[in-house]
């Protein structure tokens, strides 16, 4: 709702967070802070690289570039005895790459202006990288796929998704975000398969798109060319987390959105976004106003076909999903994965 008057609604460690859906862009001197300060020393505010670790299932083999996805049958290794060519036992091993975790190093800040929000690491984002991490290990859905993250901040859910798909856009807007992300990119790649291309590229929601190669963007290295705004078209997964805080940044998400979503093959967006809720001075409640934005784009999959029926459609362009948490684990480690992030699945409506 625009033009409310609204008061944060509990003075917690995370009300800096929640503020950040009261402020307006054009307040610089604002700073926030995400609860994702992970092995930060206390009371550090500058930009940190923190080592996000993720483990990985018992039955989920690390073989060089890519996970190889083997269950091993603890029992039948358990009955087979077997002699090796002296004579000794020969215990059954995993492979000598197995490993526990995947550590990912993250070059972030623990407090922000609200323009520069995508230099911290939100929860949303861990919380999609687990959403990705159980699609990865568990299907082969994401396998050589073309992907962009959209307000990517530190490009941490790409890259974990870089390990298997074919190309992955990590996009943001703002040189100091792009440059940022551009250096966790450069930390990580010995871990990014060299197969994968990975790269770092301006879409700022605000710009029209296709964008005017090199023209629209605030830095030359950012910019895209042709190849890769075809490439872009080939796109079936879009990837956001932590993008909807602002009702005007929520409109021009959904306006790029129905752009990209409507060009190419068919889409998947995978939105992770953290319910931020505030007191309403109008309302006399607590409300989640952001949050009704963004509803007010995307109709539930389930009532579907009564919306169809329905004489006076308002313009809803997009039908969603959401997935529940509970069916996917924790692969992040150190982190609460809070009760107010909700992770959505969310296509192109198709034509009424
Ligand atoms: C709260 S941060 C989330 C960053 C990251 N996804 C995470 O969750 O850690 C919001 C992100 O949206 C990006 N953003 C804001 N306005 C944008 C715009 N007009 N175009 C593109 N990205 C934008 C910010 O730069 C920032 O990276």
């Amino acid at each position: 709702m625009h033009g409310n008057k609204e008061l944060p609604w509990q003075p917690t460690q995370a009300s800096a967070a929640l503020e950040m859906a009261n402020i307006s862009e054009s307040s610089p001197k604002d700073h926030v802070m995400s609860e994702i300060h992970l092995g930060c020393p206390p009371k550090f505010s500058g930009s940190f690289i923190s080592h996000f670790a993720f483990s990985l299932p018992r039955d989920v083999e690390y073989i060089g570039s890519k996970y190889e996805y083997q269950v091993f049958d603890d029992s039948k290794h358990n009955q087979e005895v077997s002699l090796d060519d002296d004579g000794d036992l020969a215990l059954p091993r995993r492979s000598k790459y197995s490993k526990d975790n995947l550590v990912v190093a993250i070059q972030h800040n623990i407090t922000s202006s609200i323009p520069n929000v995508g230099l911290q690491v939100w929860r949303a984002e861990l919380v999609l990288s687990d959403f990705v991490l159980h699609k990865m290990f568990t299907t082969s859905e994401f396998d050589g796929v073309v992907a962009v993250e959209l307000g990517a901040g530190t490009g941490l859910v790409g890259m974990l998704l870089a390990r298997v798909a074919k190309t992955v856009f990590l996009t943001d807007h703002g040189v100091e975000i792009l440059e940022n992300c551009a250096r966790n990119v450069h930390l990580n790649s010995v871990m990014l398969p060299s197969k994968t291309s990975v790269h770092v590229r301006e879409l700022d929601w605000k710009t029209s798109w296709p964008p005017n190669q090199g023209k629209s963007v605030s830095c030359q290295s950012y910019a895209w060319n042709l190849s890769e705004i075809k490439e872009l078209e080939r796109a079936s997964l879009l990837l956001a987390a932590d993008v909807i805080y602002s009702d005007d940044l929520t409109d021009a998400l959904f306006s790029i959105l129905q752009r990209l979503m409507a060009h190419g093959i068919n889409k998947v967006l995978y939105l992770a976004l953290e319910k931020r809720y505030n007191f309403s001075l109008d309302d006399l409640d607590v409300v989640a106003n952001g949050y009704s934005r963004f509803r007010s784009y995307v109709r539930d999959e389930i009532d579907d076909g009564e919306y169809r029926k329905l004489q006076n459609r308002t313009l809803c362009s997009f039908v969603g999903r959401q997935i529940d948490l509970t069916n996917i684990p924790r692969y992040a480690k150190n982190y609460d994965r809070g009760q107010d992030v909700e992770l959505w699945e969310i296509r192109l409506a198709k034509e009424l």
